[in-house]
């Protein structure tokens, strides 16, 4: 039996029922509390409200656990491969070799992209951020395959929408980066793994031999893992709550990337690099800038530093930090603003400011070194989070329509004018 809350509004109280997640956390239900008293709740930022009930991904941010399914991000980035991880997510459990082996040749099957891709693609400037042009060329589909736009029809062919795109994102995301630099695209090798598949879309070049590094392959993958789902972050909610009017699959992911793009979610990668490379510029003082993110004056914050939920530390960043300095070596690359970054974090974990916020590097912090590392130049490193992002995204969309939620649709207090009467332009 659930226990129930009382709250105390004036001299009244109600009773509000309580439930408990798998992992023994605790809600109070809410959704009734207008009805019995005429109060909503309010939380910008939705920091302390669950939006739904998710079976997908565990985290505890105090803990610095993060689960997929019940398996942990530790085990799978070691373990696992980037489809494997999305299988799981999207269907809820791990594969067999057999089911494994079946939804690789199905995506490698529907890799290719319709050739009319490269006409929207020319009508983009080169100046065209690869992350506008990958939500473009993901809401396109809905042109493509009108079928789409109907999410409730039979599960078989949302699955075929789901295929469809896991398989094509990589092309997308290389085609956006070849119509930044003005190469022609590449078109997708199904008898290449996913990350290698899309190495070659990004670096090959017509009448060049290209071979994909295996240590650079492997390195993207356990990346595209680290980023696989992270619950109800703002890019999932948003495509969530756009999949929750019933727009189509294709819109829902469109909107998720979007909502990726910004600097304090997806963008945050991006803006490390720039931040520790202005750091470098500037004669790597990093006490200057640890000055200025902590100056309340000053609109700087370290960039990768902070996170929602995790209080205490971000476990993907401790692989990828770990991560970034194996496949530093293994390449060869001594890249220097991976000692910046070493040492402003070593600064900031010993600073009060710091310390007492509970702000430790997230994922992004040592992500871009490493994409740096392999090649992958820095407008690219939004990207990459959305390939990683997207079977979450999937999956949590796929949920939302299973569970059959109701449309997202939050309230507000208002604070504007109260009634007044119009006046005339002549009398204002
Ligand atoms: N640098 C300096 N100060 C910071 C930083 C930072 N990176 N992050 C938070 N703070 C401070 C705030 O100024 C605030 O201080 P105050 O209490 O004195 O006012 C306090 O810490 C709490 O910060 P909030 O902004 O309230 O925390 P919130 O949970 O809303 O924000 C966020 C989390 C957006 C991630 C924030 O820490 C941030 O902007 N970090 C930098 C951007 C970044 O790395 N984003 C990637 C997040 S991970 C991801 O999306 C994959």
């Amino acid at each position: 039996m659930s226990e129930i809350a009382e709250l105390k509004i004036g001299d009244k109280t109600y009773e509000l029922p309580t439930e408990v997640g798998s992992e023994k956390e605790l809600a109070i239900n809410v959704g009734k509390l207008r009805a019995q008293s005429g109060a909503i709740t309010i939380d910008p930022g939705f920091k302390n409200t669950g939006s739904t009930r998710s079976a997908i991904t565990f985290l505890d941010g105090e803990q610095g656990i993060l689960r997929h399914r019940g398996y942990s991000i530790e085990e799978l980035a070691e373990k696992s491969s980037f489809l494997e991880v999305s299988y799981l997510l999207i269907f809820g459990e791990l594969p067999t070799a057999t089911q494994l082996e079946e939804f690789q040749s199905e995506i490698a099957d529907h890799m290719l992209v319709h050739e009319d891709i490269k006409k929207i693609l020319d009508g983009f400037p080169a100046s065209a951020h690869p992350m506008g042009v990958l939500s473009s060329l993901v809401t396109s589909q809905t042109a493509f395959y009108p079928e789409s736009l109907d999410p409730n029809r039979s599960s078989k062919e949302v699955m075929l929408s789901i295929i469809r795109i896991i398989a094509k994102m990589p092309t997308f995301a290389a085609w956006a980066y070849k119509n930044e630099i003005g190469q022609p695209v590449i078109y997708p090798d199904s008898n290449l793994d996913y990350c290698s598949n899309f190495l070659k879309m990004m670096f090959a070049r017509p009448g060049m031999n290209y071979e994909v590094d295996p240590v650079v392959a492997k390195a993207l993958d356990t990346l595209l893992i680290l980023h696989a789902d992270h619950e109800q972050n703002c890019s999932t909610s948003t495509v969530r709550i756009v999949g929750s009017s019933q727009a189509s699959l294709y819109a829902s992911l469109s909107a998720g990337i979007n909502a990726l793009w910004g600097p304090l979610h997806g963008g945050a990668n991006q803006a490390v690099i720039e931040m520790l490379e202005a750091i470098k510029e500037d004669g790597g003082d990093t006490d200057k800038y640890l000055a200025k993110a902590k100056d309340k004056n000053d609109p700087f914050r370290l960039m990768g530093f902070g996170h929602r939920v995790y209080k205490n530390f971000d476990p993907r960043a401790r692989i990828i930090k770990k991560a970034a300095d194996e496949v530093l070596e293994k390449l060869g690359v001594n890249d220097p603003v991976l000692e910046i970054a070493k040492g402003l974090e070593e600064k900031a974990l010993n600073d009060e400011y710091f310390v007492q916020r509970s702000l430790y590097p997230n994922v992004d912090f040592y992500s871009g070194i490493i994409y740096r590392a392999l090649g992958i130049p820095t407008e690219m490193f939004t990207v990459m989070f959305a390939l990683g992002r997207l079977p979450g995204w999937i999956a949590q969309w796929k949920e939302m329509r299973e569970n059959g939620e109701p449309i997202g649709r939050p309230r507000q207090v208002y604070t504007g004018a109260t009634s007044r009467s119009y006046v005339d332009i002549s009398g204002r």
